[in-house]
């Protein structure tokens, strides 16, 4: 991996928050400009290497966790588990681990090493408390598992100290750009769909309403994939807008029809203020409809994960070690189209993964 390829991948991710086509043409342009290309190496070798959980746990947190651990052993490094995210780092609550330490928790929902969104290591003070920790133990790499708000606090930390820092996407949001999926995402969504399978059945024997509400924060991403797995007539979710006119005449158009079962699939943030807000709107306008709602909550983000989850997770870590060794450093290990994709970590957060016209449409025309 050389800094031509970080560039690339950074370039990449930024083209495509702005749209297909012309992200097609800017990597075309930028491709024709031959830049030499150089390795980007750390001048210290990484041996001691501290891997922690941060954010919203997500199924597959502990197979990236074996993943890490394992292949850091095998390549002969000193393994440490930092304690409830970067709170342990600033607590000095730090475990030595070694292969054994992690038997038996690939197939385990939840974090072995517990998690935290930390307030102390926002602050300059805080990430200094936490850096001279682990110069404490010699820990002289870092792999943090998490969301956006985890990949600020391992940019800044990187920054500002020399320790290098690898970031492993585990979120059940899929909020973040440069890779095709999250860890703990499938297993979200195949959660929502048993769920919304299962309120099918009674919404169908009542011709009732039914108002699902995902998770997802403000990324619709687990309303889109678990609304169209289920046949949802409505999907709402925070990146696009639905016009209340909009949506109050699709119901009384299949009112008309005599389609009296809907469901509508809407995500937690959403503007209308998720699923209470939006079935005050929808009974104001149609008294008649039997409407029930029903919030999914956090079952979402706990259980077993699917396979698609262990695998990513169990490649993303082999990755992230492979990356501290040969000193591809302070990058998100992704995988687009099956191929492992290194984004800065600061792009992994700001450009967001888009959502397709294609989707709304398939959502429009299959609901018909
Ligand atoms: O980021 C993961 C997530 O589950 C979001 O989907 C949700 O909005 C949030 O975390 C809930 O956070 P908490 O568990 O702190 O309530």
């Amino acid at each position: 991996m050389n800094l031509g390829m970080v560039v690339y991948d950074h370039f990449r991710t930024f083209a495509t928050s702005i749209s297909y086509d012309l992200s097609l043409k800017l990597i075309r342009k930028f491709l024709s400009i031959k830049i030499s290309l150089f390795v980007m190496s750390s001048s210290k070798k990484v041996t001691k290497i501290g891997v922690l959980t941060s954010g919203g746990d997500a199924p597959g947190m502990n197979a990236a966790i074996r993943a890490i651990v394992r292949t850091g052993i095998y390549y002969g490094m000193e393994m440490y588990g930092v304690m409830r995210g970067y709170s342990g780092m600033v607590e000095n609550d730090i475990i030595k681990m070694d292969s054994r330490s992690v038997s038996n928790i690939i197939q385990r929902g939840g974090t072995i090493l517990k998690t935290a969104r930390c307030l102390e290591f926002l602050e300059p003070e805080g990430r200094k408390i936490a850096y001279d920790n682990l110069v404490k133990k010699g820990i002289n790499g870092l792999v943090v598992i998490g969301g956006d708000g985890s990949f600020n606090g391992a940019q800044k930390f990187s920054n500002e100290f020399d320790i290098p820092c690898i970031g492993l996407p585990g979120t059940i949001d899929k909020d973040i750009a440069g890779t095709d999926f999250t860890i703990g995402f499938d297993t979200a969504v195949n959660t929502a769909v048993q769920a919304i399978d299962k309120i099918r059945d009674t919404m169908d024997a009542h011709d009732r309403l039914f108002i699902v509400e995902v998770m997802g924060r403000d990324a619709g991403y687990i309303a889109l994939h678990s609304g169209i797995a289920t046949g949802a007539e409505n999907i709402l979710i925070p990146e696009r807008k639905t016009t209340l006119d909009q949506l109050i005449s699709n119901l009384l158009e299949k009112e008309k029809r005599k389609k009296l079962v809907n469901l509508i699939v809407v995500t937690e943030g959403d503007e209308y203020g998720g699923a209470n807000g939006v079935s005050k709107i929808i009974q104001d306008n149609l008294p008649n409809a039997d409407i029930r709602i029903c919030i999914l909550g956090h079952i979402q983000r706990g259980g077993a994960p699917t396979c698609i989850d262990r695998y990513i997770a169990s490649r993303m870590g082999y990755h992230a070690i492979e990356c501290l060794m040969n000193g591809t450093h302070n990058v998100m290990v992704g995988i687009v189209n099956n191929k492992m994709q290194y984004t800065p970590l600061d792009s992994a957060v700001k450009a967001k993964q888009q959502i397709s016209d294609e989707w709304m449409k398939i959502i429009k025309v299959l609901s018909t």
